[in-house]
């Protein structure tokens, strides 16, 4: 079992995807450990984004993920890192596969519906970031 942080940012939440992205997570057997709808502070984008800080792309991805509500999950499941993101499809959505989130959902790399953990390491910090330890179901 592995957890990975998953969340539907502003546009997908604004664009009412976020039954879409809950329900592939479900059908797929994930399980949902924690889940609310949030707005991201600056503060905590700037942790969320901590690997990012410096590259030419930091502040709009700040003013982006702080932009409207976000819907933040864990969500638990057998290689969940690594098939969660497979799910949600390459990072710019134009060479995103058909049937991925953002295969199905985006065009725009900036505005890309969804994030994903991309490690281990990153998932279990971005979940503490993200939901305090009773928040998480066991
Ligand atoms: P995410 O974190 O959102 O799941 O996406 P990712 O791992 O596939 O991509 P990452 O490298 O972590 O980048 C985070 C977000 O920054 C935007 N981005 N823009 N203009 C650019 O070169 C560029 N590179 C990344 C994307 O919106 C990406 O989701
Ligand atoms: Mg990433």
């Amino acid at each position: 079992m592995e957890r990975t942080l998953v969340l539907v940012k502003p546009n997908g939440v604004a664009r009412g995807l976020v039954g879409e992205v809950v329900a592939r997570l479900e059908r797929r057997g994930f399980e949902i450990k924690a889940a609310k709808m949030l707005m991201v502070s600056e503060d905590l984008a700037s942790r969320h984004y901590a690997e990012h800080v410096g590259k030419g792309f930091y502040k709009d991805l700040v003013d982006f993920i702080t932009s409207g509500p976000v819907f933040a999950m864990a969500v638990a499941g057998p290689s969940a890192i690594q098939v969660v993101r497979a799910m949600m499809g390459a990072t710019n959505p134009v060479n995103a596969a058909p049937g991925t989130v953002r295969g199905d959902f985006a065009l725009d790399m900036g505005q890309n519906v969804v994030h994903s953990s991309d490690g281990p390491e990153s998932a279990e910090r971005e979940i503490g970031l993200f939901f305090a330890p009773e928040e998480l179901i066991a």
